[in-house]
């Protein structure tokens, strides 16, 4: 297995994820595929390695899908759930990190509803010179990179199955539909395809696509070079040709040849950010109707978990001519097994 670009130890943003990173998790990915599709769906890869899965914010697609891939690759997994943990007796999350430490972790794989803790954990490791890597799984409005991965191994694998690469998606029209305010699956996709060469086309109300969506995408770490790009405040100009903003649906779909919607993250919304979600549906919602005015070949993708008949029709969620939303699932075991098994050195 190839795994010659790959010297990360964390993943935490794909701000500075490089063509080569992106070609080494989709590759990487395309074998651990074939190796789900054995009978015996098992390597050694990790064998003698422990994984914990922290989450401290709910899930079900990437907690389990974490846990699934690490098994698979034969490694132990440890699950902390924080509702039984001694959290509630006034442990620190930092505390609670070097506990799992102490207990032989290689590999912590983190979600949390505030930005920031993966990377505080990260900084942590490595302030105690650890070899232990971190990974992501989504923190507050910031990122989840493993999402955007999945989502862009779908996508290239839906152009060619047996070499998903990122140059696939070059040219291509994406649309990025909904609430991408409070959307940390949009920015760690905004990173990836536009990387890809695809044109991004994000649409959503004002409140929840604000002309200054870049203050909220500047993640809290130290600037980097490709900062440029979401900076704020800047004018709208300056946002690259690849990437363009639009409030209303009709010119984010037209002659698109992938539509990703996204969750309205309600238990986020703060203030009164919508009239009501009857009227979100109709002027956002994806339908087959909608799909129209897309390329005949369209296909359309959800990170889930969905509101059925709120941001996409409960029609078009299931019929398998459209919806690539089983398949993004599917793809995240072998996504994630790639992950592991890259951050885990990548020896075979
Ligand atoms: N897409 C996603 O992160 O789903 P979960 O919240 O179920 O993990």
């Amino acid at each position: 297995m190839v795994t010659a670009s790959w010297n990360r130890r964390h993943v935490l943003s794909l701000a500075d994820f490089t063509p080569a990173e992106y070609d080494t998790v989709l590759h990487t990915a395309a074998s651990f595929r074939e190796v789900l599709s054995r009978r015996t769906k098992k390597v050694p890869a990790l064998q003698g390695q422990v994984v914990t899965n922290m989450f401290f914010e709910s899930s079900t697609r990437t907690r389990s899908s974490f846990e699934l891939a690490a098994k698979r690759l034969s490694a132990d997994i440890l699950n902390f759930a924080p509702g039984t943990s001694s959290l509630s007796k006034g442990e620190t999350i930092l505390d609670t990190a070097k506990t799992y430490l102490a207990m032989g972790t290689d590999m912590m794989v983190i979600r949390h509803r505030e930005a920031g803790v993966p990377q505080a954990i990260a900084q942590e490791m490595d302030r105690l010179h650890t070899n232990v890597s971190v990974l992501n799984a989504g923190d507050g409005l910031h990122e989840h990179p493993s999402q955007a991965l999945l989502d862009l191994f779908t996508l290239c694998t839906l152009l060619d199955a047996d070499q998903p690469r990122l140059s696939l998606l070059s040219g291509k029209k994406i649309a990025i539909v909904g609430d991408i305010l409070h959307s940390r699956v949009a920015r760690s996709n905004i990173w990836s395809l536009t990387a890809s060469g695809a044109e991004v086309h994000l649409a959503g109300p004002p409140t929840l696509l604000p002309k200054l969506f870049a203050d909220f995408v500047a993640p809290p770490l130290p600037p980097h070079p490709a900062d440029h790009v979401f900076a704020a405040p800047q004018p709208i100009q300056s946002i690259p040709r690849s990437l363009f903003i639009h409030w209303s649906l009709p010119p984010a779909l037209e002659n698109a040849d992938m539509v990703m919607t996204l969750r309205l993250q309600k238990e986020r919304m703060t203030n009164h950010l919508l009239p009501s979600l009857r009227e979100y549906h109709q002027q956002f919602g994806i339908t087959h109707d909608r799909l129209r005015h897309c390329q005949p070949h369209v296909k359309v993708l959800h990170p889930g978990p969905v509101n059925r008949g709120v941001e996409i029709s409960s029609e078009l969620m299931d019929d398998p001519n459209f919806s690539l939303i089983s398949q993004q699932v599917t793809s995240g075991v072998a996504v994630r097994m790639a992950l592991l098994y890259l951050m885990g050195g990548g020896k075979s």
